[in-house]
């Protein structure tokens, strides 16, 4: 589906940096932040779960989660490159039958997307500026748990992503790195009826785990 964001996605996330992250994950598994989405997601003892991640890149969490609790998963993603490079390994993996991806800005597409059990985003509100937006269709979606991770706010990230959006406008690359404030995202997250279980630091990223308290 056309739109704005997947146009200045598209240019920001090229094939050859597809492949490379795709030849990373084969090689070494998983990125520290994406394993603490993993443990968490594990942690909740689901079975024959629904998955929705959105922004899933190469699409690690659905690749890894598909071969224990989880049965079926919508892979939403603004970037064509990633998505080509999710789909084939799905496919090299014998799940292609259990993944639906959806080329698209997903807050567009959200209104015609079922719920699913989890709801992912690793990595992904720092690539969008309507965090308010993105949050809440993604919450609208999940029946049981929704867990993300973001870059943390501290002083080294406030000067480091200043400089890397500096060097984009340089570039006249629309394309920005966001630091949205946390406790507005945690706040959202609790008015549309979820509780942050867990967290967990790294130097750059921080993983929320939510899971859902009302009905
Ligand atoms: C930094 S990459 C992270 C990819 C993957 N989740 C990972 O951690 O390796 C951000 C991803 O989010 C996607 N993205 C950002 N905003 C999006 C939106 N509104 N709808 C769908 N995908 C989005 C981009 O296309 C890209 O694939």
């Amino acid at each position: 589906m056309p739109c704005n964001c997947c146009e200045i996605t598209d240019n920001a996330f090229s094939e050859a940096e597809a492949r490379s992250e795709l030849r990373n994950y084969r090689r070494r598994g998983p990125a520290a932040q994406t394993k603490l989405i993993l443990q968490a997601i594990r942690s909740l003892n689901l079975r024959d779960a629904e998955l929705l991640d959105v922004g899933g890149g190469i699409g690690v969490i659905h690749h890894e989660l598909l071969e224990d609790i989880v049965d079926h998963a919508t892979h939403v993603d603004a970037s064509s490159a990633y998505l080509q490079e999710a789909k084939a390994e799905a496919a090299r993996r014998g799940h292609d039958r259990h993944v639906r991806f959806i080329h698209a800005d997903f807050t567009d597409v959200a209104p015609d997307l079922p719920k699913a059990d989890i709801v992912t985003l690793d990595r992904v509100v720092c690539c969008y500026p309507d965090f308010r937006g993105l949050l809440k269709a993604a919450a609208d979606h999940s029946r049981r748990a929704l867990a993300l991770t973001y870059p943390r706010e501290t002083w080294y990230l406030r000067i480091g992503l200043r400089i890397a959006n500096f060097f984009q406008r340089l570039r006249r690359d629309p394309f920005r790195v966001f630091l949205h404030p946390v406790a507005e995202m945690d706040a959202l997250l609790k008015r549309e009826g979820f509780e942050r279980v867990s967290m967990r630091r790294l130097f750059v990223w921080e993983m929320a785990l939510y899971k859902k308290t009302a009905a």
